[in-house]
């Protein structure tokens, strides 16, 4: 019984605010990015701000696919190179960490 809770727990009230920064920090986004302030990349504040008024599931798609392909041309000059190592889940959560303001 006690490891039901536990395990029901974990499923229904994940983490997913400290997992996430956790991992931007171990896919080393942040040599680039920093959360209110322009690096490299834009911040993700800027991110937020920018695709605040579209729908959600089309921006994700875009956003999460950008995070594992890479590509350049929406912020400026400069292309975010692809990285592939991240899983299409693990991308999925970083683009909705961003679209909350990365907090
Ligand atoms: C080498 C520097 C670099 C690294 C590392 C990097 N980015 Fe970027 N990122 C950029 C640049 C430059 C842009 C702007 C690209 C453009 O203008 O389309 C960008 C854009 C973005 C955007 C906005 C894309 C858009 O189309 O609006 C997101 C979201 C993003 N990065 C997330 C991440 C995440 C998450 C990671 C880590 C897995 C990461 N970046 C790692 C440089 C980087």
């Amino acid at each position: 019984m006690a490891i039901f809770i536990s395990l029901a727990s974990a499923l229904l009230f994940p983490e997913p605010v400290r997992a996430s920064s956790a991992l931007a920090k171990q896919n080393t986004c942040s040599g680039c990015h920093a959360p209110d302030r322009k690096v490299v990349g834009p911040s993700y504040k800027a991110i937020a701000a920018k695709y605040q008024n579209q729908p959600q599931a089309p921006v994700i798609t875009h956003l999460s696919n950008k995070i594992r392909v890479g590509g350049g041309g929406v912020w400026g000059v400069v292309v975010m190179p692809g990285n592939s190592k991240i899983s299409e889940a693990d991308a999925k959560t970083l683009a909705k960490w961003i679209l909350d303001g990365a907090p």
